[in-house]
């Protein structure tokens, strides 16, 4: 454990922007051997609906893959397809052997099921991770995309010299996007992992004695400033990744005031977020290599 486990006052701040920057350097590096391999990295995208929000992380995530060199095919469906369209869609991004990975934002319109059409994508192409059979991968230990919030946090922790293994961790949530598969992230047999997780939730109604223990506590609830100081153990390590929005403003799980008893924390912006989009890019790279059998 760093050095932030052993003192108290204002924590350390632990921001992902240079854990992105470095995996998207890697990124950037892998697509131009590949493409000197003469494979062309295809990242597809689909939107389905007029969300303006969704749009906007579309359009961030497209210039991010040009910027890296990757071609970005686009479907958008208007807000009135039917699920069978998106299938449709999917389908024909799984057999076209240019396309190596595939992105469905999320959320889709009420009527629309994302799950479902989550298990009609090739699991090879899923750079979300987030397909049935790559959860099934990341609890075996098996390679594969592995999904991308958990995996930024994982990076954002070795980058910045907290070891969890052999610690405790607690994670607050066991929702399928950060809490579940953080778990089974953390307790992998690896260097940078090998953690003793505790995954607390509703139904653990005294989770902040949980918590209180956590020399690594990471917040995945959703529900704005749930995570107080007399939750935190002084000197440990707070990682915010739950967040809500309120229109275009963002509510953390993690108050600030964590800040004077952690050791340290990741900053209420610029934290989890940044590592979460640099890990789709080492997914999509994932899947060119996979697809060209490198
Ligand atoms: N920063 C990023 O880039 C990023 C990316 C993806 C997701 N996220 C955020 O991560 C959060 C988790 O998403 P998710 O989809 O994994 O989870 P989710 O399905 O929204 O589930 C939330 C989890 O938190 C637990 N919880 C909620 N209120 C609680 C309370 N009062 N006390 C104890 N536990 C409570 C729930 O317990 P039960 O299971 O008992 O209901 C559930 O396990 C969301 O806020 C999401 O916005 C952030």
């Amino acid at each position: 454990m760093s050095s932030s486990m052993d003192s108290v006052g204002v924590a350390r701040l632990l921001p992902g922007g240079p854990v992105a920057d470095r995996v998207l350097g890697e990124v950037a590096a892998e697509v131009v051997a590949l493409r000197a391999a003469g494979v062309t990295p295809s990242l597809a995208t689909v939107l389905v609906g007029d969300d303006d929000a969704s749009a906007g992380y579309i359009r961030i995530k497209q210039r991010q893959a040009a910027e890296l060199g990757f071609v970005s095919p686009h479907v958008r469906l208007p807000a009135s397809a039917s699920q069978v369209d998106l299938h449709r869609v999917i389908e024909d991004f799984n057999a076209d052997r240019g396309v190596h990975g595939v992105l469905v934002q999320h959320p889709v319109p009420g009527g629309l099921d994302y799950g479902r059409a989550l298990q009609v994508l090739d699991p090879d192409k899923d750079v979300d991770g987030m397909h049935p059979v790559n959860l099934g991968r990341l609890a075996l230990g098996l390679p594969g995309p592995v999904p991308c919030t958990p995996a930024g946090i994982e990076a954002l922790l070795a980058f910045h010299g907290v070891s969890v293994a052999g610690r405790e961790v607690v994670v607050l949530g066991r929702g399928a996007t950060l809490g579940r598969p953080l778990a089974m992230l953390l307790a992998q047999k690896r260097s940078t992992t090998n953690a003793a997780v505790t995954v607390v939730h509703t139904g653990v109604a005294d989770w902040p004695r949980f918590a209180r223990r956590a020399e690594v506590l990471v917040a995945a609830a959703g529900v704005p400033g749930i995570v107080r100081p007399e939750h935190v153990r002084p000197g440990a390590v707070v990682v915010g990744g739950g967040v809500r929005y309120a229109g275009r403003r963002l509510l953390p799980d993690v108050d600030p005031s964590c800040a004077r008893v952690a050791g340290a924390i990741t900053p209420r912006v610029g934290g989890v977020g940044p590592t979460t989009v640099a890990m789709l890019f080492r997914n999509a790279v994932g899947a060119v290599r996979r697809a060209v059998g490198g």
